[in-house]
């Protein structure tokens, strides 16, 4: 039986039935949905649709489906409902009869179903701020052990100057903080409740929609029905806040497969995260990072999905949309697991600080300071880049750094420069002089070291890390805002 039977008189073509179901993947929103359907009973007996016996009946046996459906002892894969929100309207009806025949009075599908997603949503972001917050804890926390392990700083993947090992982790610190007031930005659109604007045109009977969206723990309601229920904005949000934060996984990925080669030698990748060769016994591959790298396939291509679904949809709800849920599922899903290897990746990591300080001296990266050391002599900058480039040319052709070219040699390239240069082509010269905010320089990475931290006990304070219960957030919300409603207002 279907729930327009009334309408229809000729039996569903099974492969069609098949096509058009959506349980197999909404399944996952089975506790918002009950969750909803609970809130909405409450909305039916305010406007005296159920006695306050029937809602209470039908927030037990609603319980009772969720509890039945957690664990496992349903099977939904058998079921012949078409989505999650036909399900839990047939397990009530079938339960408690004429009452659970209510429950679908003045809301629609529709409404349910983009509600229950945005519910969805709100629990993730909920889950993934935390997992955030923990990755970058770890990464400050590597950072603060080699604020003085100098390393060389690439661009074209040749060596620039040198940095410190510290200020490449808090790059990407940077890049997850922004990924997280992302995802926070994302949440203020994500919390306005749909619910109550029926299928299109809102809903008829005279329900308080404020105080609705108040029990759902959403912020407010939406002001629009017809945009209530063809607004996928979030979703798309969503994910492609999701694909920014994957390619920043994927480029500290790339950063460490690169330092990792026997080549660079700047990082030791340990055991836990590499694996082997079937064939090459000395083989260590760093399968871990590159993982991440492929990843980021599925997240661009989910991002490419919810945007091709939406691209041309006439309002309001259209069937195309249906499609939209296993994309936002499968990032999520992506997005949680290259955050926690990530985390693993950076806790096991090793850093070869010799070599890294050999290194950070080699391919001629101090000649930035000798330019400056020019310029300091009254020499315009263009002029000092010039004499320098003779220099570096002078050293390449002998096999001699800068710091190692007698001063007869120097002189000879420019006169100006005389003994006092050598202490300026020191590699922690160069580190030290850069003590302008966002700099290298020890005073400016202890400074980034202690704001960050402060930023990571307020977002750790906000979202309640470590005790927060995600899974039951919402329903929680539900149950205090309706005790306390129930508390003031008398029935
Ligand atoms: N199964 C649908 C979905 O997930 C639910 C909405 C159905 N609405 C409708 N008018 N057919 O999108």
């Amino acid at each position: 039986m279907s729930l327009w039977d009334g309408r229809f008189k000729e039996k569903l073509n099974i492969m069609f039935e098949h096509f058009n179901k959506s349980l197999k993947t909404d399944v996952l929103l089975i506790e918002q949905d009950v969750t909803l359907s609970k809130a909405w009973s409450y909305v039916l007996y305010t406007i005296g649709i159920f006695k306050k016996t029937e809602q209470l009946k039908i927030e037990q046996e609603l319980t009772n489906i969720l509890t039945k459906a957690i664990k496992a002892s349903v099977n939904l894969k058998k079921s012949n409902s078409e989505d999650i929100h036909t399900w839990v309207e047939y397990k009530l009806t079938k339960v408690l009869g004429s009452i659970g025949k209510k429950i679908h009075t003045g809301r629609s599908r529709n409404d349910q179903v983009t509600t229950d997603t945005k519910l969805w949503c709100i629990k993730e972001i909920c889950l993934i701020i935390p997992i955030l917050n923990t990755l970058q804890k770890r990464i400050v926390a590597l950072s603060e052990k080699h604020i003085e392990s100098i390393m060389p700083g690439y661009t074209h993947l040749q060596k620039a100057q040198p940095i410190t090992f510290a200020h490449w982790c808090l790059a990407y610190n940077e890049m997850l903080l922004r990924d997280k007031l992302r995802i926070d930005d994302t949440l203020k659109r994500t919390s306005i409740n749909p619910l109550g604007s029926g299928s299109i045109s809102g809903t008829a009977y005279n329900i308080d929609r404020e105080q609705l969206a108040k029990w759902l723990s959403f912020n407010t309601a939406t002001s629009n029905s017809l945009d209530s229920i063809s607004d996928r904005d979030y979703l798309i949000e969503l994910i492609a806040t999701a694909t920014i934060s994957i390619i920043h996984l994927s480029r500290l990925s790339e950063d460490l497969i690169f330092y990792n080669t026997e080549e660079a030698n700047l990082v030791e990748l340990t055991d836990k995260i590499t694996s082997g060769s079937s064939l090459m016994p000395q083989k260590k591959n760093p399968d871990a990072l590159e993982l991440i790298k492929g990843k980021v396939g599925k997240i661009q291509g989910a991002l490419t999905n919810i945007i091709t679904i939406l691209k041309g949809l006439p309002l309001a709800y259209n069937k195309d949309m249906q499609e939209s849920k296993a994309a936002i599922l499968d990032t999520i899903t992506t997005w949680k697991e290259c955050l926690h290897i990530t985390k693993l990746i950076i806790i096991n990591i090793k850093i070869r600080l010799k070599a890294c300080i050999l290194k950070a001296k080699q391919g001629y990266s101090n000649a930035t300071e000798l330019a400056d050391y020019l310029v300091n002599k009254g020499i315009p900058f263009r002029k000092a880049h010039n004499i320098t480039g003779k220099v570096v040319i002078k050293g390449i052709a002998i096999k001699t750094p800068i710091e190692e070219l007698s001063i007869k040699t120097l002189a000879k390239i420019n006169p100006i420069i005389n003994k006092d240069v050598y202490r300026f082509l020191k590699v922690g010269s160069c580190i030290i002089k850069r003590s302008s905010k966002g700099g290298v320089s020890k005073s400016q990475t202890i400074l980034a070291i202690l704001v960050n931290k402060k930023l990571l006990t307020v977002s750790d304070s906000i979202y309640r890390t470590n005790n927060l219960i995600p899974d039951s957030i919402v329903g929680l919300a539900f149950q205090l805002n309706k005790n306390l409603w129930e508390n003031h207002l008398e029935l």
